[in-house]
């Protein structure tokens, strides 16, 4: 028997995204999102409040990073989920993370999260029944050599990467690898 949820906005997993921008007088902010992805093989879509101190900034400099949150980081991920810029503009110097400048895009790398999508606007969409969707080109990926294993390979042994659970408010991190994408269903091709 399935049981109705009715109407959540609830797909298991959903990402710890973590969009990194600069602010008006050139300090860092920093937001944690759970409802965007790819959405293109060099786009990613991410669906903001418009009143978001990061979607201002994102207007304003034409550019973010956008990283994965992970089990070390998870505290000072959810508390920039819990309290807007807007209020506290010295919300990302609480967290005790550092940033750098991207050579590529307008907006800071937090040196803390290992996975970082450097990213320029590619469109904004501002709609009044379907809100305000931000369209980022990647235009790099950096990731961090600690989370690499011997043959260069991202290692989640090392990567403990953070999805969110939209049905019980939880953080988990990436477990067991089950099986090999684009290969383990090429077995029923053969029926
Ligand atoms: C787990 C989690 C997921 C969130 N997902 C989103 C989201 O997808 N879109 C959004 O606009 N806000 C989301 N938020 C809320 C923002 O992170 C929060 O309002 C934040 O304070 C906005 O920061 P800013 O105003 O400094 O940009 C989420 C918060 C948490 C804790």
């Amino acid at each position: 028997m399935k049981k109705d949820f009715g109407i959540k906005p609830a797909f298991f997993p959903q990402p710890v995204a973590m969009i990194a921008t600069y602010n008006k007088d050139g300090s860092v902010n920093l937001m944690n999102m759970a409802w965007g992805g790819i959405c293109d093989n060099d786009k990613i879509a991410l669906n903001l409040d418009e009143d978001h101190l990061t979607s201002q900034n994102i207007k304003d400099r034409k550019a973010f990073t956008i990283s994965v949150a992970t089990k070390e980081t998870i505290a000072e991920s959810d508390y920039v989920g819990l309290v807007s810029g807007v209020k506290d503009p010295h919300k990302f110097e609480k967290t005790g993370f550092t940033a750098y400048k991207s050579t590529r895009v307008d907006a800071p790398i937090v040196n803390e999260y290992p996975l970082t999508l450097e990213c320029e606007v590619y469109r904004i969409q501002s709609d009044k029944d379907l809100g305000f969707r931000v369209i980022g080109k990647i235009v790099n990926i950096l990731v961090d050599e600690s989370i690499l294993d011997e043959k260069g390979k991202v290692d989640y042994n090392k990567f403990h990467a953070v999805m969110f659970d939209p049905f019980n408010f939880g953080y988990y991190q990436v477990g067991e690898k089950v099986a090999q994408a684009f290969n383990v269903g090429a077995t029923l091709l053969k029926k």
